[in-house]
């Protein structure tokens, strides 16, 4: 059965670019494949977050996960901390990462230019403990969106790196999966760019909101002028509208605006306002149950430790193989 490894930092609470580029297929894969979802709680300390702030954000997103139907009896729900085996490959890959191909990377090179004075070492060698993430179980497919790319092809390069050097075919190449055969990118709210935490308060729909958040941020979303002649090709803003009505809405209801903005008796508002209500349809009801899992802390505690232990098992078989291949042999 192939394996599957993906997890999500906990830097805040999860928006529909997270659910339909990742969770979404998650909650598929867990019908049918080995799988292992962790909150990478390790990777989000290059932001720095207090102690307090950081435990807060792994309990949300494990609810959220769980709310949103993962299922711990299913797959291995982990969290990344939890597993200090990863911590321990970590070190053992980083030797083989070179700095000039860390320094190409395109998350680095972006944190370079917007966190200026904070560019530390995880940064820098973020790719080598997401390839780490993957590799310490042999992972054949990674659920992620269209933004892992590169990410991905890395641990790629690593884990064939490490197996060329010691002579083995130890580590699998894992592949990026999306179950529509591309790779998801949810667009954000404010501009051209993809929806994320990071994008400023109005640009993600986040499951946490509630409804007059909601849908203010998708009234506010940019729009142009409208259409002017017949057929006219649509701008990045009102393109990405489309695109997350393609999410929540029925088939009939985007092909009813569909046809007027062809024929440009189209009404932004009204697009607008449908977009909402039907985001709203979708999100409210998981809204109510990551509340409801959020506060039953024994099932939170549950969870937890059974997914500790599936990925513990599964994390101490492969170091005990990469120090058997290394050298790292006992004199007792
Ligand atoms: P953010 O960009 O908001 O910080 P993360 O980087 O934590 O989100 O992303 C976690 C997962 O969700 C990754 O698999 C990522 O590819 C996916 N993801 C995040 N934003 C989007 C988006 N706008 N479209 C598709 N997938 C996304
Ligand atoms: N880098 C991913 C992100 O920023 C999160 C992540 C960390 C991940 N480790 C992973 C995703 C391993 C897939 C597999 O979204």
């Amino acid at each position: 059965m192939k394996t599957v490894v993906s997890g999500i930092r906990p830097t805040g609470n999860l928006h529909l670019g997270n659910y339909f580029g990742a969770v979404k297929n998650f909650l598929q894969m867990q019908e049918e494949y080995n799988c292992y979802f962790f909150i990478a709680d390790i990777h989000s300390l290059t932001t720095h977050p207090t102690p307090a702030d950081l435990h807060q954000s792994v309990k949300t997103v494990l609810a959220e996960y769980l709310a949103m139907g993962l299922d711990p009896e299913k797959c291995a729900l982990f969290i990344q901390s939890d597993v200090p085996e990863i911590s321990e490959l970590y070190t053992y890959m980083n030797m083989n990462a070179y700095l000039g191909e860390l320094e190409r990377s395109a998350s680095f090179k972006e944190k370079v230019q917007t966190q200026r004075n904070n560019v530390n070492a995880g940064l820098l060698t973020y790719p080598v403990l997401m390839a780490v993430d993957i590799l310490i179980h042999k992972a054949d497919l990674v659920p992620v969106g269209k933004d892992q790319e590169q990410h991905l092809e890395m641990t790629r390069t690593f884990g064939n790196r490490f197996n060329h050097m010691y002579n083995t075919n130890f580590f699998p190449e894992p592949q990026a999966f999306s179950f529509t055969g591309d790779l998801v990118k949810v667009p954000g709210l404010t501009g051209s760019g993809k929806m994320s935490k990071s994008g400023g308060a109005n640009d993600a729909i986040f499951f946490s909101d509630d409804d007059k958040v909601t849908h203010k941020k998708i009234m506010r979303a940019k729009t142009d002028e409208g259409p002017k002649a017949m057929n006219q090709e649509m701008s990045t803003e009102i393109n990405n509208l489309f695109d997350l009505m393609h999410l929540v809405s029925e088939q009939d209801v985007i092909e009813t605006f569909r046809k007027q903005y062809a024929d440009c008796t189209i009404r932004y508002g009204d697009l607008k306002k449908q977009l909402a209500e039907d985001t709203l349809k979708f999100i409210a009801p998981v809204r109510e149950r990551i509340k409801e899992v959020e506060a039953d802390t024994e099932y939170l505690s549950r969870a937890a430790k059974t997914g500790m232990e599936k990925a513990r098992e599964s994390a101490i078989k492969t170091i005990e193989e990469v120090r058997q291949i290394i050298g790292f042999r006992k004199f007792y």
